[in-house]
């Protein structure tokens, strides 16, 4: 399946000043590691993040990005910047961005497209509320989210995005979906993009787990077949509970 990776995501978390030696520590506390390992931090930190990485196995990424490649869009960032600033991934669609700051699936599809097209890795995230849950549409509103996602995205491109599975109810609230719950979806996500493409390109593409993922947990969860990594928020702060996970994605 997909290549490993475990990426933190930071959020509104750290300050620009506090980025160097934390990345630093996440460098040192991972080494050795046997997945990819990734560092999402605010667009204000990724100076000082990108040059802590710097010679290390740590990649950096953004958290958001707009879809234009430049002008009068106030407070945004492009993809032509990130890239200036030498980062590698960046989140698109992450459910906070959808329920706080207008982010649909179709801006989600327009900012995929320009990260692919910019050499950037989008991380694009999907994921159901505890009510969709509830109401047992799940998997109907993921495929939709899926397919507007990858709409119009080549197959070559396809399979250098990384998806991740985070059910908004699991999301900085303790509570994890359950190792059964995260692989149903995680398969029935590599289902709907073998549909979209085909059985290798839905196999080299990596879908990760978010959603409360911590020391604890991460095993079992990254034992799962079609889970392929983690998106970690709140257990990305301190290095020593992260490196915990790195260190069971194998
Ligand atoms: P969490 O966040 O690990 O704090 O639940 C995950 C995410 O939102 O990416």
């Amino acid at each position: 399946m997909g290549k490993y990776i475990i990426a933190g995501n930071w959020k509104m978390n750290k300050l620009p000043s506090e980025t160097y030696d934390y990345v630093k520590e996440v460098a040192e506390a991972t080494k050795g590691a046997a997945c990819e390992v990734v560092c999402c931090t605010p667009f204000v930190n990724l100076s000082e993040a990108v040059k802590a990485a710097e010679g290390t196995h740590v990649k950096i990424g953004a958290e958001n990005l707009h879809f234009e490649d430049s002008g009068a869009y106030t407070g945004e960032v492009s993809a032509d910047m990130l890239c200036d600033l030498k980062v590698d991934y960046v989140i698109i669609g992450h459910s906070e961005r959808r329920q706080y700051f207008a982010e649909t699936d179709e801006t989600v599809n327009l900012k995929a497209k320009k990260a692919l097209e910019k050499g950037l890795i989008p991380i694009i995230c999907v994921g159901e509320s505890l009510d969709q849950r509830e109401a047992g549409v799940t998997m109907e509103l993921i495929t939709g989210q899926i397919k507007k996602a990858f709409d119009g995205i080549s197959k070559t491109d396809a399979a250098k995005v990384v998806v991740a599975y985070e059910p908004i109810w699991a999301i900085g609230t303790g509570k994890t979906a359950t190792a059964e719950q995260a692989e149903e979806v995680c398969a029935g996500i590599r289902n709907v993009l073998t549909e979209l493409y085909d059985d290798s390109c839905a196999a080299e593409i990596t879908i990760q787990y978010g959603g409360s993922m911590n020391a604890k947990n991460a095993a079992e969860l990254l034992a799962k077949e079609n889970i392929d990594g983690g998106l970690i928020g709140g257990a990305s702060l301190k290095s020593a509970d992260f490196a915990v996970i790195v260190a069971a994605a194998k």
